[in-house]
C-alpha cells in the first residue's frame, strides 16, 4: 500500500468510526495539444503514478465531514442547507462535486472522507481533478449512482465552472477516470472519443521540472485565454455560420479573416489551430514509434505557448532553455495551463542522471529556485482499491 494511503486511513479512523472505502485517484500529464480541450480540438493525456487517496464512508447525518489531511484541516458542511462554495477553499471541490450531483438528480446523503495525496498541488498536474474523480467515485460507490465515465468527468469539470471559477476544459477530468496504465490517450473533446495509444518505451521517461512557481494564479488568465478564442470565432462565424469552434477553423481561414480581428486574438487562435494539428501529427508519430519526430512537435508546441498564446512565464521558459539542447533530451515543453507548474520532458534514460544534475543547477543560478523533478511513471485511472 502507499505510503500516503497508511497516512489518510491513519487519519480516517483517528476521526471516524466506520471503515472506509479506499480510492487512488491519479493526476496526470499532457504529452501535447495544450488549451485545445475548450476549443473542442484533440489532447494526448495520461495518468500518472501520483494519486490523490480518499477514504470515503456513509454517515447517516445528512452532513459531510472532511478531513483535509495534508493541510491538517477538518469542515463540516450542513446537506440540509445551500451548498455555497468559495473559490480557492479545498472544501469548495467536496461542496461542488455534491451540489452539481444534486442539480442533475442524484441524491448522495451524507459522508466522512479523508483525503490526501502526493501530487503536488498548484505544479499543473491536476490534483484538482483527482480530487473531484476520487470523490465521484467514491460516492458512486457507495449511493450506487450508477455514473458513466463521462457524466462524472462533465460534473468535475462543471465543478471548476460554477464553484472554482475556472472554465476549463475536460481534459483533466476525463483522463483522471480513463487513463490506462502504459498507455496515452488521444481525446476529441468535441464528440469524448478516444483512443489508447501504448507509451511503454523502456529507453525513455517522462521527466517533469517544477519551476515552483505556482499557478494558481492563472485562472483569471485562462477565462481571458478562452474568451479571446470565443471572440475569434465570432468574427469567423459571421460570414461562415458552420463555425461552432476554433476546431472548425483551418489556418487559411483564419488568415482570411485575420484583417478583422485584433492582433492578439489572431496569434491565439493560430496557436490553437496549429497546436491542433499537432496533435493528430504527433500520434502518427507514435504509431510510427517515433519520438524524435514526436519531440520536434513538443517545441513547436512550447514555442507556439510561450510566442502566440502567452501562457508560459520566464522559470518556464528558462526550464526549457536548459533542457531542450542537453543530451538525450528529445522534447520538452510547458505543460498545462500555463503560468508556472512544471514542464514535460521526454528524456533518454540513459541520461537522466546528467539531465537531472545540470536542469537543478542551472536552473538554480538563473533563477535562484530549487526545482524538483519528478520521474514519472503512467498508471491507471481513478480506482477503487
Ligand atoms: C488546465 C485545464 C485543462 C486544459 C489545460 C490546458 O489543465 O484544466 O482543461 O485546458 O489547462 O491544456
Amino acid at each position: 500500500m502507499l505510503e500516503i494511503a497508511s497516512k489518510v486511513i491513519e487519519e480516517y479512523s483517528s476521526k471516524f468510526e466506520s471503515l472506509p472505502v479506499l480510492i487512488y485517484s491519479p493526476g496526470r500529464v499532457n504529452l501535447i495539444g495544450e488549451h485545445t480541450d475548450y476549443n473542442d480540438g484533440f489532447v494526448l493525456p495520461a495518468a500518472i503514478d501520483k494519486v490523490i487517496v480518499v477514504a470515503i464512508a456513509k454517515n447517516n447525518l445528512n452532513m459531510i465531514r472532511a478531513c483535509a489531511v495534508d493541510m491538517e484541516e477538518y469542515q463540516e458542511v450542513d446537506l440540509s442547507k445551500e451548498l455555497n462554495s468559495k473559490p480557492g477553499e479545498w472544501i469548495s471541490y467536496v461542496k461542488g462535486v455534491v451540489s452539481e450531483l444534486q442539480k442533475k438528480g442524484y441524491e448522495p446523503g451524507g459522508f466522512d472522507i479523508a483525503f490526501g495525496g502526493d501530487i503536488p498541488i498548484g505544479a499543473g498536474l491536476s490534483s484538482s481533478a483527482a480530487l473531484e474523480g476520487g470523490l465521484l467515485k467514491g460516492l458512486d460507490t457507495l449511493f450506487d449512482l450508477g455514473l458513466d465515465g463521462e457524466l462524472m468527468a462533465k460534473i468535475g469539470q462543471l465543478t471548476e465552472h460554477n464553484h472554482v471559477g475556472v472554465r476549463c476544459g475536460i481534459m483533466d477530468q476525463f483522463i483522471n477516470i480513463h487513463g490506462k496504465d502504459k498507455y496515452v490517450l488521444r481525446l476529441d473533446c468535441r464528440t469524448l472519443e478516444y483512443e489508447y495509444f501504448p507509451f511503454d518505451r523502456k529507453d525513455i521517461r517522462i521527466v517533469l521540472c517544477n519551476s515552483k512557481v505556482s499557478h494558481n494564479l492563472a485562472s483569471s488568465e485562462y477565462n481571458v485565454r478562452r474568451a479571446q478564442c470565443e471572440e475569434g470565432v465570432q468574427i469567423i462565424k459571421e460570414h461562415n455560420p458552420f463555425v461552432e469552434n476554433l476546431r472548425d477553423v483551418s489556418l487559411d481561414l483564419l488568415y482570411a479573416h485575420q484583417r478583422e480581428m485584433d492582433e492578439v486574438v489572431f496569434k491565439r487562435c493560430k496557436y490553437v489551430i496549429e497546436e491542433n494539428q499537432r496533435v493528430i501529427d504527433a500520434c502518427l508519430d507514435l504509431e510510427k514509434d517515433d519520438l524524435v519526430r514526436f519531440g520536434l512537435r513538443m517545441q513547436e508546441s512550447h514555442k507556439g505557448l510561450s510566442e502566440d498564446y502567452e501562457v508560459s512565464c520566464a522559470e518556464l521558459d528558462t526550464l526549457v532553455d536548459i533542457a531542450k539542447d542537453l543530451p538525450g533530451v528529445l522534447g520538452c515543453r510547458m505543460m498545462g495551463g500555463g503560468f508556472g507548474g512544471c514542464t514535460i520532458n521526454l528524456v533518454e534514460k540513459k541520461h537522466l542522471d546528467s539531465f537531472k544534475d545540470t536542469v537543478e543547477a542551472e536552473y538554480l543560478e538563473k533563477t535562484g529556485i530549487q526545482t524538483e523533478i519528478y520521474i514519472t511513471k503512467l498508471g491507471d485511472g481513478v480506482r477503487v482499491v
